[in-house]
């Protein structure tokens, strides 16, 4: 069947096996009960550390796997495929964070930050979002003002996957001025660490799914941030941003084909295990179009997911692709859920199965890192540029 991938190298196949055996032991078994309680289990940061699932794109002089965004983006889906909170978790650390601070940090930061961030010791979250500054990402208010060598940063962070554990931030704050705003170039990354003065978490957020990720708001009170914790220059901060939500875009892709494919096989499952009318369900053609249809569009979504990417390892310019990718994607995940509770009938609707899981669980994919209506933004200047 297509809706496995065949052209993989060993290392792949590797990956991918290292992928199932850990989920297989440290997941699945707790993965209904962590949802239930909205329960984000600590030590799995440490266990995918070991792995080195968290510095995967990273070279090894930062103790990463230095692996390519495809092998990446496989071992993502494998653990989306039993838990999506998790695998959410996953791509954020290894996506905005990490390649954030890779790419612009300076050599003392990288050393500082990114090794501890690969070998699991410190969990890493992305703040760019706010209460009021969603998909217009540069209406942030957060703001830094200057405090000798340093920065007094005051405001609040919205949306935070991960604040309750993590070790590192990289938060976009505002430090243009009331008098001189800049718009999207007043902006600029900060690293922050919960052991600053001043600095919060708030409200948990009671999810509809991906209920195992906590996501919180993060406030800061007249924090006190040293100078070295600015990445990169000054005012440049949203284009960072953006640059490292194309690396997240693909990791959250990679997440919804996990999660499409998990609820495309327990369909199938179910299909050819209930009987109605005498005969299995998968036999009636009303079902196997169902299957067929789902078949279909994983196989698709995973087929330009890992073009783009390999593209993008190239070095080619592919945000419009990004950005098609995560709506393909994300779509995608949100049609296979709910045709896989219509193959399911009444027990999709209950927790007796996961299906329900991933149905809720699908729904964000449409709305983080980038609504569908921002990816059609992204994807519609890309495409009418002459
Ligand atoms: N690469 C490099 N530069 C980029 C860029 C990219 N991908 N995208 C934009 N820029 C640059 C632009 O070139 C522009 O610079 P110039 O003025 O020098 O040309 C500057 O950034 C401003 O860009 P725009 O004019 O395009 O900005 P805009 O205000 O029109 O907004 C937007 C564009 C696409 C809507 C953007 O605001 C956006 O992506 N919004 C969604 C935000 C988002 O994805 N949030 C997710 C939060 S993180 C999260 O969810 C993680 C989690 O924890 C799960």
């Amino acid at each position: 069947m297509m809706t496995d991938l065949h052209d993989l190298t060993e290392e792949q196949r590797a990956i991918i096996a290292t992928a199932r055996a850990f989920t297989d032991s440290q997941v699945r078994p707790f993965a209904a009960q962590w949802d239930r309680d909205a329960y984000f289990e600590p030590s799995l940061v440490r266990h995918l550390g070991e792995l080195g699932f968290l510095g995967m794109l990273l070279p090894t002089e930062y103790d990463g796997l230095g692996l390519d965004a495809r092998t990446y983006l496989l071992a993502l889906e494998e653990v989306a495929a039993v838990d999506a909170s998790v695998a959410v978790m996953m791509s954020v650390h290894n996506s905005l964070p990490t390649q954030l601070l890779h790419a612009f940090g300076t050599e003392a930061q990288k050393r500082r930050w990114l090794a501890p961030m690969a070998r699991g010791e410190l969990l890493g979250a992305f703040a760019l979002s706010e209460p009021d500054a969603g998909s217009d990402a540069s209406a942030v208010r957060c703001r830094a003002r200057r405090d000798g060598d340093g920065w007094i940063v005051s405001g609040t962070k919205g949306w935070v996957t991960s604040g309750t554990h993590a070790g590192v931030i990289i938060a976009m704050i505002r430090t243009d001025t009331a008098d001189d705003p800049k718009g999207s170039k007043g902006i600029s990354a900060f690293i922050l660490t919960p052991d600053l003065p001043g600095f919060g978490v708030g409200k948990k957020e009671d999810k509809m799914g991906m209920r195992a990720s906590p996501t919180v708001q993060l406030v800061f009170d007249e924090m006190r941030v040293p100078a070295d914790r600015l990445v990169g220059a000054e005012g440049m901060g949203f284009i960072y941003a953006m640059q490292s939500l194309e690396h997240g875009r693909l990791g959250i892709a990679a997440q919804s084909i996990g999660i499409a494919r998990a609820a495309f096989n327990a369909a199938r499952a179910y299909a050819t295990e209930r009987k109605q009318f005498g005969t299995p369900i998968a036999e009636f053609q009303g079902v196997q179009f169902q299957l067929a249809d789902m078949a279909t569009r994983i196989t698709a979504a995973r087929s330009l997911l890992h073009t783009v990417a390999a593209a993008k390892d190239r070095g080619v310019a592919v945000s419009g692709e990004v950005s098609m990718c995560k709506l393909f994607a994300s779509e995608t995940a949100m049609w296979v859920t709910t045709h896989a509770i219509q193959i399911f009938g009444g027990y999709g609707y209950v927790k007796d199965y996961p299906v329900e899981r991933y149905f809720r669980d699908a729904k964000v994919t449409e709305i983080y890192e980038g609504t569908s209506e921002v990816q059609r933004i992204i994807i519609g200047r890309a495409v009418s540029k002459v």
